[in-house]
């Protein structure tokens, strides 16, 4: 009888004790990691002006930090000259203010997604360097300016190089000179000291890239020029770039005194037949359905391989807590991920934690569970 209640009691205390570690264990993705770093989305214009709802419930219930997917782009918020947009750009930051997310500024100077005029005069004539130093400077210091102190990190630069290291043949390149960098940097400094200035890219987890990345960061910072984060943009395949070269990357640039963003995770299961890994958004590659091969669902093997995949990132992420500014997912749910369109459009893909209904995926918990890793 004795022995009876004694079992009895004995699994009572283990049920109240696993009752009491659920509810203990953290469920949301900002809770897991409150202590190593935010936990950022990019968002699109339904999440920032409010018609996606369900977008917007997870994004406030889970995230504490986003990023801008096209809203601050050139062409978006000024696609004529003298004519700036900053329709949906306020409210992004209205928004971030209004939740007290950590508010990335995405991106000053890129190739991609600038108005073709950015690089001429009136009369179609290319722009000399003065010129177009002037255009930059002009448009960084509106820019910036408008939300200094709202904005807390910027992309200043994004994807200067190729993937040998050296520098992109950009018409940033080509009419300025290799110090439009170092001039972009010190634009937006002079527009808000206090942000946090980034070079963002891809790839930059393979050697010549990233030889060429750190290159680039020591000449800056012998230059006196105030660059704080490097950001990985991590748009992943399924086995490449590994969690070790995640974890020697972050290693790499940490040592050069900079903090680490994790700026554009997702992980694309889709085939990229004859490339490798990239993010170069001009890609195009033909329509195949065969290209397209979980069109009606995903095989809960492929489920538990990105699952696996994003515990094994999540743990060098967490190790590396006081290296790293944030991890940003380029999206809130697959439905919303640029994967599905590019480099073919209209696949359906599965790269991000949550679901095309909004649900967590396998890998959302695994990521949950890899905040508990050291
Ligand atoms: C992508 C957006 O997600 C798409 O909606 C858009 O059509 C193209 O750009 N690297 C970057 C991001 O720095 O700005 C890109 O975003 C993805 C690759």
């Amino acid at each position: 009888m004795l022995t009876k209640t004694l079992i009895f009691a004995q699994s009572a205390l283990i049920a109240a004790l696993a009752a009491s570690a659920a509810a203990q264990a953290p469920t949301t993705l900002k809770d897991a990691y409150k202590n190593d770093f935010p936990i950022g989305a990019a968002i699109n214009a339904a999440q920032i002006s409010g018609s996606d709802a369900r977008g917007d419930a997870i994004l406030k219930e889970q995230f504490n930090s986003i990023s801008p997917e096209n809203a601050l782009k050139w062409e978006r918020i000024h696609p004529q000259p003298g004519k700036y947009d900053f329709t949906l750009a306020d409210q992004y930051v209205a928004l971030g203010q209004e939740f007290h997310l950590f508010t990335v500024g995405h991106c000053l100077v890129w190739h991609n997604q600038v108005p073709g005029w950015v690089f001429r005069d009136d009369k179609g004539n290319l722009l000399g360097r003065e010129a177009l130093l002037a255009r930059l400077r002009e448009h960084i210091q509106t820019v910036v300016g408008r939300y200094k102190g709202k904005i807390q990190s910027w992309d200043v630069v994004n994807e200067a190089l190729n993937d040998d290291g050296t520098l992109r043949p950009s018409m940033w390149l080509k009419i300025i000179g290799p110090d439009y960098i170092e001039k972009a940097f010190a634009y937006a400094h002079e527009a808000d000291p206090a942000a946090q200035l980034t070079y963002n890219d891809y790839n930059i987890e393979f050697a010549a890239k990233q030889a060429g990345a750190i290159a680039l960061v020591k000449k800056l910072k012998a230059g006196g020029i105030p660059i704080a984060v490097v950001g990985i943009q991590a748009h992943l395949q399924p086995d490449s770039p590994t969690a070790e070269q995640e974890d020697a990357a972050i290693t790499a640039f940490a040592a050069l005194g900079v903090k680490v963003a994790i700026s554009e995770l997702d992980i694309n299961i889709l085939p990229l037949p004859g490339h490798g890994p990239t993010a170069d958004v001009t890609l195009k590659l033909a329509q195949d359905p065969a290209l397209n091969p979980y069109a009606k669902g995903l095989p809960e093997e492929a489920q538990q391989k990105i699952a696996d995949r994003y515990q094994a990132l999540f743990q060098v992420f967490a190790k590396h807590r006081a290296d790293l500014q944030r991890v940003t997912f380029w999206g809130i749910s697959d439905g919303d991920s640029w994967l599905n369109d590019w480099p073919i459009a209209g696949r359906t893909n599965y790269p991000l934690l949550f679901d095309r209904n909004g649900k967590t995926k396998p890998a959302f918990d695994t990521v949950i569970r890899a905040a508990a890793y050291n």
